[in-house]
């Protein structure tokens, strides 16, 4: 990127970060996920990093979210309340250990200062920061962070928080002693906490029932539901009806302790210590913070947070890592509008911006052509994504994507990712339009649109690319099911010449695969030897190999169960198959249940097909048995739901909406989207929308997530 081009970037970031960050720190309103967000600031943090006279003094990078709103009173902060800094990695983590090796090295304090490599690690809670001023033992203010100096004053609201003590717990001496405090300092500390000031910084919380209990209420109440448990908090907080807060239930957990007159490390030396006195205070403090003695532990302690993440009763992001030796502090210093002492080390986001730097075409096994999008590498949910599925071309137009663009991409769980959003505001003009295909990027044969169809389509029936992926579908689990024969090794075979297509997996001979190369002998007599012991199919999984168009698992089971009595019970040949599908007609088969028009035209057309019955002859040729024993009885135990009528509303935790819809209708049941009379079900996730009323108005049953998994399994 040119100087000129950095500029305007820069320029554009900062304009489209100042939008969606007023929208949350003032308004409340989420216009872009926090992570999309972040991923925004650090292509801005990097190249004002590349090019440091770009930095101005209003760039987001150089300030602290959020501006007072004007409704509550301000209050200044005594000491600032800056943010931190963000790591990701590993390699984030040691390259902050190093910079505060080389920082302090430079102002000759490496060597005497070899503790502050020991950290005190805590739970990065997502809420809201509060300041608890303590006068004489009394709570007098609590503010909010506002933009870092100057807060509001949400007093009143804070008070109803039960886990704030109104007057601080005075320890006793025992008690103190546990902090490592001589006799004299435990005596100033005693007399600071009831003659003195003290303020205490910390996270306003809901946890994760608050927020579902309330959003089942305010849906049932046809009320806006919370977006979040943070902007449950900040709404909460930031609101004039102090009622309102109270039956929000929040919670608070400290943070951290400023003693007036006091430096730090004075009295309490460790941030250990301060975690324990803030406790014996009367405040809530994670019992997940621990001491780590190097990296290595901090490592080991933010992957234990990570994998129980799930477990706890709150949300968090990530881990905070301070110094624990808490003279440290002052020296280490601040630096921008983070402190050097501290490091928020965060869990990978799901979310993330990047830029699409071209679209390509891929020809999958019905030869429909999908679009999926090159990005610039960018780490999502922990792992570097360079592509992203774009569906169809429909969903090009719908996003308005366009080469160049900046683009908001998520990634769920091991799910593919996807596109979710395009920037239009940081184009700069030289983004190009994307065209359909006009020829198959794989064999060059031409492209089609069939009229109603959304897919473009490669028309040539030889094309490579779709014979290719039509044999891995073959051999997939749910079909032939040949184990260890990956989509490498197909095209290996393809590309050799030993198959031209799946029938020609079963007539492999062991010098053929010795032919190839890194092929061990071993290796050949354990390929060869598991297809031959898969040369009897059921006759669903076959129907569901051939590929047919629209005929996935269920319908081929569908199928099979219809078709088997017919052709009687036991072993069946592929002949009589070919002749029973070709004795019938289109309005036969769409008589079949779940058989529409569509998918009865693309089963009739493939038995009609010559390359396809050539296919079908040469299977029967090597071998290939056809067995219908179980399809029947296992079609009857699929079918448990057969005709019950199902509505979704809300998220579900562990199921997409899909695959709970995938998995009502594996077992015959239906998904609508308006609750009826009719309705048999409702599923409520969390939020759910007005379904959830009118599902009650109906008396209609309704699920949790508990109750319907238990249903489908
Ligand atoms: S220490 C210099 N400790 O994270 C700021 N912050 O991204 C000192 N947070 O504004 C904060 N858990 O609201 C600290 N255990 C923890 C935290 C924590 C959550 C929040 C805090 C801060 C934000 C910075």
């Amino acid at each position: 990127m040119t100087k000129i081009e950095a500029k305007n970037r820069v320029a554009k970031l900062r304009e489209e970060i100042d939008f969606h960050r007023y929208n949350y720190h003032v308004l409340d309103r989420e216009t872009i996920s926090p992570a999309a967000l972040d991923s925004l600031k650090n292509e801005l943090f990097r190249l004002e990093n590349e090019y440091p006279d770009l930095v101005t003094p209003d760039s987001p990078t150089q300030r602290v979210a959020g501006r007072p709103l004007s409704k509550f009173q301000k209050s200044v902060h005594s000491q600032p309340m800056i943010s931190l800094f963000d790591a990701f990695s590993e390699e984030d983590m040691r390259a902050w250990e190093e910079r505060n090796d080389n920082y302090l090295k430079g102002r000759g304090e490496g060597r005497s200062r070899a503790g502050y490599k020991e950290y005190y690690c805590e739970l990065k809670l997502d809420g809201l920061a509060i300041n608890l001023r303590y006068e004489n033992g009394l709570l007098i203010q609590g503010a909010t962070r506002g933009d870092g100096k100057v807060g509001e004053n949400v007093t009143d609201n804070i008070r109803t928080i039960n886990s704030i003590p109104l007057r601080l717990r005075l320890p006793s001496d025992k008690e103190l002693s546990a902090l490592n405090l001589n006799a004299t300092e435990s005596r100033t500390l005693s007399a600071l906490i009831s003659g003195g000031t003290i303020e205490v910084r910390g996270e306003a919380i809901m946890t994760k029932a608050v927020f579902s209990a309330l959003n089942k209420k305010y849906g049932r109440a046809g009320q806006a539901v919370l977006a979040n448990t943070r902007n449950g908090v900040a709404g909460s907080i930031r609101q004039l009806d102090s009622r309102i807060t109270a039956e929000r239930q929040l919670e608070f957990y400290a943070y951290d302790l400023l003693l007036a007159d006091y430096e730090r490390g004075e009295l309490v030396r460790t941030r250990a210590s301060s975690d324990r006195l803030a406790n014996l205070l009367g405040f809530r403090t994670l019992k997940q913070n621990r001491i780590c003695r190097s990296l290595e532990e901090v490592f080991d302690f933010y992957k234990t947070i990570e994998q129980g993440r799930e477990k706890l009763p709150f949300e968090i992001d990530g881990t905070v890592v301070k110094v624990n030796d808490l003279k440290m502090w002052p020296i280490l210093g601040v630096v921008g509008k983070a402190p050097r002492y501290m490091m928020a080390y965060k869990f990978s986001a799901e979310q993330a911006t990047t830029r699409v730097k071209d679209v390509v075409w891929q020809v999958g096994r019905t030869g429909a052509l999908t679009p999926t999008a090159l990005l610039e590498p960018v780490k999502v949910g922990g792992a570097t994504i360079s592509r992203s599925t774009l569906h169809n071309f429909d969903e090009i137009g719908r996003l308005d994507l366009r080469l160049g663009d900046t683009v908001i991409i998520e990634r769920s769980g091991d799910v593919i990712p996807k596109v979710l959003q395009v920037l239009k505001n940081l184009r700069n003009g030289s983004e190009k339009r994307i065209a359909p295909p006009k020829r198959c990027p794989m064999c060059g044969g031409p492209v089609i649109r069939e009229p109603g169809e959304v897919a473009y389509r490669c028309a040539n029936k030889r094309c490579y690319a779709v014979n290719l992926r039509q044999i891995i579908h073959f051999v997939s689990k749910g079909a032939a099911d040949l184990e260890g024969l990956g989509p490498k090794l197909i095209e290996q075979f393809l590309t050799a010449g030993l198959i031209r297509d799946a029938a020609d997996l079963y007539a492999l001979k062991k010098e053929d695969l010795l032919s190839l190369e890194r092929f061990a002998e071993k290796k050949a007599d354990n390929v060869l030897a598991m297809i031959a012991s898969r040369k009897t199919l059921d006759l669903g999984r076959f129907i569901y190999g051939l590929g047919i168009r629209h005929v996935g698992e269920e319908t081929a089971a569908l199928l099979a169960s219809r078709l088997s009595s017919p052709l009687a019970s036991g072993e069946l040949r592929i002949k009589d198959l070919i002749k029973y599908f070709q004795s019938l007609s289109v309005s036969e088969l769409e008589d079949l249940e779940d058989v529409g028009p569509i998918v009865a035209e693309s089963i009739a057309e493939f038995w009609r097909d010559k390359h396809n019955l050539e296919l079908l002859e040469k299977f029967n040729a090597r071998g290939i048995r056809l067995v219908s024993s179980d399809s029947g009885a296992k079609n009857q135990a699929r079918l448990k739901l057969s005709g019950e009528i199902f509505v979704l509303t809300g998220t579900l935790s562990s199921l997409t909406r899909s695959e709970a819809k995938d998995r009502i209708k594996m077992l015959g049941g239906k998904v609508k989207e308006t609750v009826t009379r009719e309705t048999a079900y409702v599923v409520a996730g969390l939020e759910p929308g007005s379904k959830y009323g009118e599902a009650k108005r109906l008396g209609i049953k309704i699920l949790d997530e508990k109750e319907f998994l238990n249903l489908l399994s």
